[in-house]
């Protein structure tokens, strides 16, 4: 008898899968996934914070129930119903911004940046666009174009992109992270000053690239400038926003109101959901460009919903701002134990928490222990993968307890030192290629 591994193998595309370990899972419940023989196993990833209320939270499972029963159709494009309108009308309550705005329901974070950037363009009447290296915005179109991450695997950029250096506090360059600032800043000042410029995208912190967390007071700066050329700033919450880093949104960190905000992941729940917040006179034009046939369709916006009430009323942004310190200070705590020499740096903010793994001799990048790591946490009960090479990704479910904090700190602990005591089968590990 083949094992699911096995049979996902034989049976599901490669071109969509990333794989650090042979995952198989069956079912799940708070922060808990459990695999087919029974085997529960402490999820770190959410997911890659889809997840972000947990497994089977019983306010998405209680919306879901009831629309799917009773769902009036398929989706908003050619009719209203309560739940798209709603969602919409709560989202525009809980992201900041003035004038006349609307809100772009999708499927997925992909489609949410790329329709945002595409309305940019067409608003704008100009072409290009100002992201980030090593950013990540999706794997279709132009958000995929705009995406570092994607050209640095050789991917074509898009056409009309150009790419600034995302500031690294723990990784600066030559003239120190205050002068990376600087001469970022410089670069986009340049560019905006050319007018050719539709719009800049922006995570506010870099997930995928190395969850680099920028300096206090970088996005307030971009955005200023962004403000005195007229270029609207797209800030991409897909992954970090709706209470992870321990305030509702990212950007509120620095105070900034951007013109566009979206959003994915966490906010359908576990289902495709995802939206784009902003001016009516950007997503409103031109009609009917930015068609899918089952966006804004009742069972994913029950869900977005259910996630967002749960958020707000759940308190799950300081419950992410306590449970993420005390776990960053574990995390930290390790410091002196067995391997910890290989503990670059422990960074983040709430429940996006990244762990950069380094050669202890140099400091430089270590993807190969990274792979090792996180291939052990699984095997000692936890799921976890990394970003960026060589930067564990620890982003819980917004749920996750102190216990399970704790439990958290202890896991990736005893993983870094059996890696480090080559007690992991690196032949094994390199089966599977992660990114
Ligand atoms: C910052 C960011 N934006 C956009 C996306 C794309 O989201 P999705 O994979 O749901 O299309 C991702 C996915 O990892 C992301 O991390």
């Amino acid at each position: 008898m083949s094992t699911l591994y096995e049979r996902d193998e034989a049976s599901i595309a490669g071109i969509e899968k990333l794989r650090f370990f042979p995952l198989e899972v069956v079912s799940g419940h708070g922060s808990t996934l459990v695999t087919p023989d029974g085997r529960e196993l402490l999820d770190l990833s959410a997911t890659w914070t889809a997840c972000g209320l947990g497994h089977g939270h019983p306010a998405v499972a209680e919306a879901v129930s009831r629309a799917v029963r009773t769902a009036p159709g398929a989706g908003g494009l050619s009719a209203v119903h309560p739940d798209s309108v709603g969602l919409a009308e709560d989202l525009l309550a809980l992201v900041p911004g003035s004038g006349e705005r609307r809100v772009y329901l999708g499927h997925a974070g992909s489609d949410a940046n790329d329709v945002a950037l595409r309305a940019c363009r067409h608003a704008t009447g100009k072409r290009t666009v100002v992201a980030f290296e090593h950013s990540y915005h999706g794997g279709v179109g132009v958000a995929m174009g705009v995406s570092g991450v994607h050209v640095d695997a050789g991917a074509a950029p898009d056409p009309d992109v150009v790419f600034l250096p995302y500031p690294n506090p723990f990784r600066p360059t030559g003239g120190g992270i205050d002068a990376d600032v600087a001469e970022c800043l410089d670069l986009a000042e340049k560019h905006f000053a050319t007018g050719a410029i539709a719009c800049l995208i922006v995570e506010p912190i870099l997930s995928d690239g190395g969850l680099v967390v920028p300096p206090d007071g970088f996005l307030g700066q971009l955005h200023e400038r962004c403000r005195a050329h007229g270029v609207p700033m797209i800030c991409d919450e897909v992954k970090m926003g709706l209470g992870r880093p321990g305030t509702m949104h990212a950007f509120e960190h620095d105070g900034v109101v951007p013109e566009i905000v979206t959003f994915g992941k966490v906010l359908g729940g576990g289902l495709p959901l995802s939206a784009a917040v902003g001016p009516a006179e950007i997503l409103d034009e031109p009609p009917a460009a930015a068609l899918l046939t089952t966006a804004g369709n009742p069972v994913c916006t029950a869900a977005g919903r259910a996630v967002l009430a749960t958020i707000v009323a759940d308190r799950l942004a300081e419950h992410a701002a306590k449970v993420g310190a005390a776990l960053q200070d574990a995390l930290r705590g390790l410091a002196g134990s067995p391997g910890a020499d290989r503990i670059g740096e422990v960074r983040g903010r709430g429940l996006a928490i990244g762990l950069e793994l380094v050669d202890p001799q140099t400091g430089d990048r270590d993807p190969r222990f990274a792979a090792q790591v996180v291939y052990r946490a699984w095997e000692l009960g936890a799921v976890v993968f990394y970003v960026g090479g060589n930067v564990l990704e620890i982003t819980p479910p917004l749920v996750l307890t102190e216990d399970e904090a704790a439990r958290a700190a202890v896991i990736l602990g005893d993983a870094i030192a059996d890696v480090a005591a080559g007690k992991v089968d690196a032949e094994e590990v390199a089966r599977y290629a992660g990114w």
